[in-house]
């Protein structure tokens, strides 16, 4: 198999981080592998915001798990109650995707771009996880100021988040793919 695609099978979500930051190099190659990602009529219509701030991350979290109990949808709050719960497992290094409200497919772009970034940072043994649970920040009345702190541009609206970092232990085994979604017609 050749290298990309091995890189392409052996990315997993890692949910457990060393402290040790990425490189700033590191970073750079990283994000810009995201924004080389295809995106509908080239509009880019995307935003990245970049936390390596353990203080401000925390706070993130601690937003996040407030907004997630108030819901009382009751998975989602037995996870936020686990102990040791941290939304971005601790990674040193999170990105925040957002899109335009109104560009087409900023779904599918966002998409695109977080997963050239996860495996551009698995070709540089620096581990992922792409995470939506991060929207719950926004999700009662401090969203808008939530906005204003990630300075995400008025107009554009949270998609999802990487976390990023050095994984502690090994990758855990693939989660098995169901192989029975494809037909051929020849
Ligand atoms: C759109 C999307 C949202 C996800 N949200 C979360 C999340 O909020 N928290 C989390 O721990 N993992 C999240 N994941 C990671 C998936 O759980 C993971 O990709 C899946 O279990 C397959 O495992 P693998 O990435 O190791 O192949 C998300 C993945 C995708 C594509």
């Amino acid at each position: 198999m050749n290298e990309f695609l091995e890189i392409i099978k052996n990315r997993r979500s890692i949910r457990s981080y060393q402290d040790k930051q990425i490189s700033d190099s590191d970073l750079e190659k990283i994000i810009e592998a995201g924004i080389y990602a295809p995106t509908s009529m080239n509009q880019q219509k995307w935003h990245f915001t970049v936390i390596q701030n353990k203080t401000l991350l925390d706070r993130m979290v601690h937003s996040i798990r407030e907004n997630i109990m108030n819901l009382k949808i009751p998975f989602l709050s037995e996870r936020a109650s686990e102990p040791g719960y941290h939304t971005f497992y601790n990674a040193p290094t999170v990105i925040v995707i957002s899109g335009e409200d109104s560009a087409n497919s900023i779904q599918i772009d966002i998409g695109l771009a977080a997963e050239n970034i996860a495996l551009a940072a698995c070709s540089l043994d620096i581990s992922s996880c792409v995470i939506t649970s991060s929207g719950f920040l926004f999700a009662a009345s401090e969203g808008e100021q939530w906005k204003q702190e990630l300075g995400i541009p008025s107009g554009y609206s949270h998609i999802c988040s990487l976390a990023l970092g050095y994984k502690k232990g090994e990758n855990p085994d693939a989660p098995p793919r169901n192989k029975e979604v494809v037909n051929y017609i020849k």
